[in-house]
């Protein structure tokens, strides 16, 4: 055992650095010590490096990123999403990320599930790992749905053909739901509804039917609806909403 915690006695709860970061549900232990090994976590403001690290949670003070990592409450966000941001923490090309638009939440949280730079919509993010599992495993079959501005006009067979299922690369789509919403002199609108998430999924549907996305907005997630959510904000999830897409299946 380091020093570290040998000098603070033996009968606190003591936790390996590495176990307090998986614990706190925030990801694999993997994750965490990769995590660690970048220099992304604190503990009480020093960066540590060493996953075997020894914390004891009572009274240290440990962050990710710079954000209090909780060891047991749950945070669940829903934030629209606006074309331009990338889901991911950081960009080498320092493009703008779902981060720079939760700067305010005190508490580390990832997206579950991912939207592309130019889709916008709702994005859930939340730092309880088993709670993304069941919404992002296709497993649990939970439905999103997308309006979407296809680059041209489509037949009923085309429709069809989405609803059907098409193939892709990485296999065939499950059976979706698609309305037809309107028609301009150019233009077909859809709301496409899917219970998997490949990535590009619906880019890669229209351009399978010879079509192609020009504009993409997830609106639902399961029961959970963009409302009068202003774009680039978030609220938090309720109380009902958690519930409702935990016991999806
Ligand atoms: N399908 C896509 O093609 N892109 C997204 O961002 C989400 C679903």
């Amino acid at each position: 055992m380091p020093a570290h915690s040998a000098s603070r006695g033996a009968k606190r709860p003591l936790k390996t650095l590495e176990r307090v970061i998986s614990k706190a549900g925030l990801g694999s232990r993997t994750e965490a010590r990769q995590w660690i090994a970048t220099g992304r976590v604190r503990v009480n403001g020093k960066t540590i490096q060493t996953p075997d690290y020894w914390v004891d949670f009572a009274c240290d003070r440990v962050t990710l990123d710079g954000k209090p990592v909780h060891a047991g409450k749950k945070l669940y966000l829903l934030l629209y999403k606006p074309k331009g941001y990338l889901t991911a923490y950081k960009d080498p090309e320092s493009r703008p990320t779902v981060y720079d638009l939760t700067t305010g939440v005190d508490a580390w949280v990832f997206p579950v599930g991912r939207l592309d730079l130019d889709t916008s919509g709702l994005l859930i993010l939340t730092n309880d790992s088993q709670f993304a599992e069941r919404l992002t495993n296709p497993e649990y079959k939970v439905p999103k749905t997308y309006q979407v501005k296809a680059s041209t006009l489509l037949t009923d067979e085309q429709i069809d053909h989405l609803r059907r299922g098409v193939t892709l690369n990485d296999g065939p789509t499950r059976p979706a739901i698609v309305k037809r919403l309107r028609d301009t002199a150019k233009y077909t609108f859809l709301e496409v509804t899917l219970t998997e998430g490949r990535n590009r999924q619906v880019r890669r549907m229209l351009e399978a039917v010879g079509s192609k996305v020009l504009k993409l907005v997830r609106t639902a997630i399961g029961p959970v609806k963009i409302g009068e959510l202003p774009i680039g904000t978030h609220r938090p999830l309720t109380g009902e909403e958690v519930r409702q897409l935990s016991l999806r299946k």
